[in-house]
């Protein structure tokens, strides 16, 4: 099978075997198959959104299909809503807002599938997922049991949980998010204040929120569906509180976020743009005009390419600026 389609960076390779899970008793009894036993490697597959392909895969690709969404309980603080793992996330966070459930617009418009959403505690305009999560559902893909992780058991981190740093070993099935009642909107990142402001919504809706992170992410982000591309291509680096000053004394415009256990966080688009980088091209692949933190297809782009023009500028941003730039997606 063609894997090409099914990456949103739009990178060519074949899968060895694939097969679509559309149901948890089918996935279980794929498990018992020698087919599953000889595939060697597995790859779970949902939106592909994160996901840099460096060529044909040679084990089994299992693409997430599980759908359906729905409240699965209520209690005085907040509605519980349940969403199987092949939804598609943006239809879903618009989906919440329609029944009235507050507390996913800051994470509007983002590309995946819910299923993925744990993996890479996506986040974005002052919100990580973690922050509105209950619980999930995970099939061990050893054992085909069923487990549900708490928060707690899912070690959340930025960009970060135990599902991502252990690839092949659990198919996530289904994501409870705990969207509250009390809602307050979330207007910590500047911008996003910015953007409803100049929209007169000074005490804005749920809508309003979703709307406004609508409009910030299409102006300053490539849409997959037009140009191949996996979102922010590498993590905002950490550093320590004295490197930072140090940085910080060079460059007094640099962007900094002070963390809540110490250090700062720095903002790698401005690194990389400091570097030359942004609306620069290496070969097939380039650094995204208008964000430099984003890396494109501009046609053609095979996952060689890719990891090239990612070494380069990590290489460009090592040298000068002593920081070592971590990939966001994962490489396959
Ligand atoms: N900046 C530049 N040049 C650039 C890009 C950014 O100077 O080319 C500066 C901006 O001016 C700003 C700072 O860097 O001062 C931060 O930029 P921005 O607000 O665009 O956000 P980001 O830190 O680059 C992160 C996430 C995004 C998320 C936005 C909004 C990561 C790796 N990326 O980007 O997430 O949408 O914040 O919250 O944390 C993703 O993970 O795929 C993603 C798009």
């Amino acid at each position: 099978v063609a894997l090409d389609g099914l990456n949103t960076f739009g990178l060519p390779g074949r899968a060895a075997q694939y097969a679509d899970i559309d149901s948890v008793a089918g996935l279980q009894a794929l498990l018992r198959t020698p087919a599953w036993q000889q595939a060697g490697r597995r790859l779970v597959l949902g939106g592909g959104s994160n996901l840099v392909l460096s060529g044909d895969f040679p084990g089994l690709v299992l693409k997430v299909a599980l759908r359906g969404r729905r409240l699965v309980g209520e209690d005085e603080d907040a509605w519980l809503v349940e969403a199987a793992a092949g939804e598609n996330w943006h239809e879903f966070v618009c989906w919440t807002l329609e029944q009235g459930w507050p507390g996913l617009e800051n994470l509007a418009l983002i590309p995946g599938t819910v299923g993925a959403a744990p993996v890479q505690n996506i986040g974005a305009y002052g919100l990580e997922m973690a922050e509105r999560f209950e619980a999930l559902r995970a099939v061990d893909l050893g054992s085909g049991e069923l487990r549900e992780f708490r928060a707690a058991d899912c070690a959340f981190g930025y960009r970060d949980s135990v599902f991502r740093r252990t690839p092949g070993r659990w198919l996530i099935v289904a994501v409870t998010f705990r969207l509250p009642r009390q809602w307050a909107p979330r207007l910590g990142y500047a911008e996003l204040a910015r953007e409803l402001q100049a929209a007169g919504a000074a005490t804005p809706t749920p809508r309003q929120v979703a709307d406004a992170v609508v409009a910030i992410r299409r102006r300053k982000l490539p849409d997959p569906a037009v140009i191949g591309n996996a979102g922010s291509f590498f993590k905002n680096p950490l550093v320590s509180e004295a490197r930072f000053e140090e940085l910080a004394r060079h460059w007094p415009d640099l962007p900094h976020y002070r963390q809540a256990g110490g250090g700062y966080k720095l903002a790698a688009g401005w690194l990389i743009e400091r570097c030359g980088w942004k609306g620069r091209d290496l070969g097939p692949v380039g650094c995204f005009e208008r964000q430099a933190l984003v890396l494109v297809n501009r046609g053609g782009a095979r996952g060689a390419d890719v990891a090239r023009a990612a070494a380069a500028i990590r290489a460009d941003v090592l040298a000068r600026f002593g920081v070592e730039l971590e990939a966001e997606p994962v490489f396959v």
